[in-house]
């Protein structure tokens, strides 16, 4: 059997050379699927464990790219956006029980991924409760400034909120774990920090979350600038999505057009393409990790009617570009952060730039429910791949290989 699956798979590769060769010949160049552009976006392909950036998958051919947008300094913003609140705040009313000490429980998203990592991180260097690791529990006693005084910080407890059907970022997981700490720490707990707005809205929703509790968030959401608005929602950072999703596209597009070298990721991002667009927001370029990254910005009740929903880029209108084809995973359907805010900027931008986009979505716990639906690719001109695990680009890329 074996034998014959082999022999099966050495006679289509010939049958693929011949017919790329055939049409070569009749003037229609086919261009094998290993040759098509692949971007990487939203889940940087990384080691779970160290984050390392995986290059294996980042050098698959000329044409791969990760777009995405600045997840350190990202944390660097969220931490900022924390003290700067504390440190303009009333002391008497932050800390609920007058210890003085500032008692904050948080949110982590997936601890195998670099987005929630760094937010970790920058949260817990910013309050000084960093002890060199990002896993939950890893934590030491930290200072910080409120209103003119010095307090300490003590991080009750942070958890990774996984569902019960194992995806990560899990808001009711957030629900839940959010009433066991208000009965469990009760009014020791004076701030709410989460990795992310679907589960920072998640605490919201405990019947018995601590009125008045200063809480933050993390993408800047329609429903979490709402709440911020509202007033229940104490800040949120933008990760810039619209620059993210038109530059995913962007440089799809410089690919299908024949772009290369530095022109894939400066035409339509800092400079204007041939079609006259160009993404307003700057983004900044990696080269050592082939990486195109949208800045942060912090988001409070300063300047949260600047994000409300359907804000779009002015910069990127109509094209007569030549129609192009692709397919693009979501790791996880559910995600709030891709269905609420990036999907709808995909679709929103696609159009623009003459791409007809296949999103395929899967259920964010098992790399199957995404890969299956990962086929027909000799269909497509490029693809977009959001992966379940951040250390299984490679099969995608197995998938591509002839
Ligand atoms: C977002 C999260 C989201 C995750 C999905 C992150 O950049 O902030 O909200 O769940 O991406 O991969
Ligand atoms: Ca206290």
């Amino acid at each position: 059997m074996k034998k014959f699956l082999v022999a099966m798979m050495v006679m289509a590769v010939i049958a693929g050379t011949l017919f790329a060769q055939g049409s070569a010949e009749s003037g229609a160049a086919v261009m094998l699927n290993k040759d098509k552009p692949v971007i990487f976006y939203n889940r940087q392909p990384s080691d779970p464990t160290t984050g390392v950036i995986d290059m294996n998958a980042m050098n698959w051919n000329d044409k791969t790219m990760y777009v995405g947008f600045d997840a350190a300094g990202g944390g660097a913003v969220q931490g900022k956006l924390i003290t700067d609140f504390l440190a303009s705040a009333d002391p008497a009313v932050i800390d609920r029980n007058g210890d003085g000490i500032i008692g904050y429980v948080l949110c982590i998203g997936d601890v195998g991924h670099n987005d929630s990592k760094a937010r970790t991180q920058g949260i817990r260097e910013a309050l000084g409760t960093w002890a060199g690791s990002t896993d939950p529990g890893v934590v030491q006693e930290g200072s910080v400034n409120v209103g003119g005084k010095t307090f300490k910080v003590v991080e009750l407890e942070g958890k990774a909120m996984t569902g019960t059907d194992g995806s990560t970022w899990n808001a009711n997981a957030a629900t839940d774990a959010m009433s066991g700490w208000a009965t469990k720490f009760g009014d020791q707990i004076d701030m709410v920090v989460s990795n992310n707005d679907g589960m920072a809205m998640g605490c919201l929703q405990a019947s018995n979350y601590p009125a008045g509790v200063p809480i933050f968030g993390y993408d800047a959401n329609a429903d979490a600038i709402e709440a911020i608005g509202a007033g229940k929602l104490t800040g949120t950072v933008s990760q810039n999505v619209d620059a993210q999703a038109a530059g995913t596209l962007q440089v799809l597009r410089n690919y299908l057009d024949g772009l290369t070298g530095a022109d894939v990721y400066t035409k339509g991002i800092s400079e204007p393409d041939q079609y006259g667009n160009k993404i307003t927001a700057d983004m900044m370029w990696v080269a050592d990790t082939k990486a195109l990254l949208a800045q942060n910005v912090g988001v409070n009740s300063s300047n949260w009617q600047l994000y409300t929903e359907g804000t779009r880029d002015a910069g990127i209108k109509q094209t007569d570009a030549p129609s192009k084809k692709v397919i693009l995973t979501v790791y996880n359907a559910g995600d709030n952060f891709l269905s609420s805010s990036y999907v709808p900027a995909l679709r929103y931008y696609a159009p623009l730039m003459n791409i007809e986009l296949n999103i395929v979505q899967g259920d964010g716990q098992s790399e199957s429910s995404c890969l299956d639906k990962f086929t027909n690719l000799g269909n497509y001109d490029a693809y977009a791949i959001n992966m379940v695990k951040t250390n299984s680009a490679q099969d995608y890329l197995d998938k591509l290989k002839y």
